[in-house]
């Protein structure tokens, strides 16, 4: 028989219908006659249940039905007697395709907490939690695309392995097959790259920007959506080594386009996840109001679908960073120095406690933050004409802080020429890049959406670690 997906089922309403259903024992009960078997495929978040008749069925295949074993159940539907689900399947005929030693497997029916779960990264898939997490990781995935292709965007890929440094920030990971214990030498005692595998210095991308750019610079509206690799040592519950972002990029745009574009993409993947996902996001809610239970109210988060829709009745609030300052300076917590960096001067780089009081306390919506000083940005950044500041754009969410970083570039040839070389870049990494602002060059602007950052808001996930399946993080690469 074929294969039914549980999803399926548990909307069926074909009672007396001949099915077969494979999955994962969740829970298994039983009495002299019969057992009752809860079993999970990953289609959905529910289970179905299965009740099997006891009459001639081989006890040696019950004994091998435990958490965590893989079964096939070939049975009947029918409308459940129980309360909690419409349809069961009743069964005397079970194949055993996988066992689990029960007192071996490491889930057991019972709440595990995420860190412990963190270690078992490839068993927590059968999880309640990471079932649900996965299945809102896929829906949103597909929905980036679908925002981007409904409006006439074109996917691009950029490249992993790079020569250059998008952000300039030099925490890049290596690409070498050089010895690493006896590389070859130029005659200055320097590591020889250009006996390299590429012939020169190269890295794991930071962000798929830079080539971004140059495709807009012919197709208008492109976007890419791609892993990208940062060694950054930080040890934070917002911080991966390895994450996905979502880069737009479109030429004859301005900072005010780029921010029309980054509102509507993010109220559109809010009301996407709603609209698809009501099932999984419903259980994550009680899974966060059970986290929470401990904490003091003022300490809460907002329910979870509270929280969704509230972004979508906003309108963010957009200001620019010298504003921000001077909200932030005059501050409460910056004034009773419960901040543990203290705002005083122009020119300091907001930090996530910053953003979340702007977000949280005062605008108590999403806010969009411009013009920041361009000492603290990136060298790409269209310059504004005091000087002082640069197009930047951050986005910054409840909880998450910062969700997206964009800006407009800077279009023009000797006014990136001049940066570069005030900041040291080395020309030799990006000429490609310099040259389309001697060809043809236009205004355009992009932002980069942090995958992982957007599904900690849809899920309302606490740690960075868990909505991503295998998380990269400093002394962790396992699985
Ligand atoms: O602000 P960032 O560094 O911007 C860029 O990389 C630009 N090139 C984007 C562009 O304009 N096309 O990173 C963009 C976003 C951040 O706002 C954050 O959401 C996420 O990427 N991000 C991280 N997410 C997880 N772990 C990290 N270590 C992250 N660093 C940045
Ligand atoms: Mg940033």
């Amino acid at each position: 028989m074929k294969r039914t997906k549980i999803n399926d089922l548990l909307k069926s309403e074909d009672y007396g219908k001949k099915v077969n259903v494979k999955g994962w024992v969740r829970t298994k009960r039983s009495s002299k006659n019969i057992a009752f078997i809860t079993l999970n495929d990953g289609s959905c978040l529910n289970n179905i249940q299965i009740v099997v008749d006891l009459n001639n069925f081989d006890e040696k295949v019950l004994d091998k039905i435990n958490t965590g074993a893989a079964i096939s159940v070939d049975g009947e539907l029918i409308e459940s007697q129980g309360a909690g689900q419409k349809v069961e399947l009743t069964t005397k005929t079970i194949e055993v395709l996988g066992e689990a030693d029960p007192d071996k497997y490491p889930l057991q029916p019972k709440k595990h907490s995420l860190e412990f779960l963190r270690e078992k990264a490839h068993l927590r898939f059968r999880t309640n939690t990471f079932g649900a997490i996965t299945r809102v990781r896929h829906v949103m995935i597909f929905a980036i695309h679908k925002f981007f292709n409904d409006r006439g965007f074109y996917n691009i890929h950029t490249p992993i392995i790079t020569g250059s440094d998008a952000e300039g920030a030099g925490e890049m990971f290596r690409v070498s097959i050089l010895d690493a214990k006896n590389p070859p030498l130029t005659e200055d005692g320097k590591v020889d790259f250009k006996k390299d595998f590429f012939g020169k210095e190269t890295n794991l991308t930071v962000s798929g920007q830079l080539e971004a750019e140059l495709a807009a610079l012919a197709l208008t509206q492109v976007y890419t959506f791609g892993p990208t690799f940062r060694a950054e040592n930080s040890n934070t519950s917002r911080h991966l080594s390895e994450f996905w972002m979502i880069e737009p990029e479109v030429a004859f745009a301005d900072i005010n386009d780029d921010m029309d574009l980054a509102e509507d993409m993010l109220k559109y993947l809010v009301k996407y996840a709603l609209d698809n996902c009501a099932e999984d996001l419903v259980f994550l809610s009680k899974r966060l109001i059970d986290e929470e239970k401990n904490k003091k109210q003022e300490e809460r988060s907002m329910e979870l679908i509270e929280k969704l829709k509230f972004v979508l009745e906003n309108e963010f609030e957009r200001i620019t960073y010298t504003e921000a300052i001077n909200i932030l300076k005059n501050s409460k917590p910056n004034k009773k120095k419960k901040f543990q960096f203290t705002i005083d001067n122009w020119g300091i780089d907001l930090q996530s406690e910053h953003e979340r009081y702007l977000v949280e306390k005062h605008y108590k919506k999403p806010v969009m933050i411009t013009d920041y000083p361009k000492e603290i940005k990136a060298f790409y950044m269209k310059q504004n004409d005091d000087g002082k500041t640069v197009r930047a754009l951050d986005v910054l969410f409840p909880q998450i802080g910062e969700i997206i970083g964009g800006s407009q570039r800077e279009e023009e040839y000797d006014k990136l020429y001049k940066r570069i070389k005030e900041l040291n870049i080395p020309e030799k990494t990006l000429w490609w890049y310099l040259e389309t602002r001697q060809f043809g060059t236009v205004p355009h602007s992009g932002f980069g959406l942090g995958f992982e950052r957007l599904m900690l808001f849809i899920t309302g996930m606490g740690n960075i670690r868990d909505v991503i399946p295998f998380p990269r993080f400093p002394q962790n690469a396992e699985f």
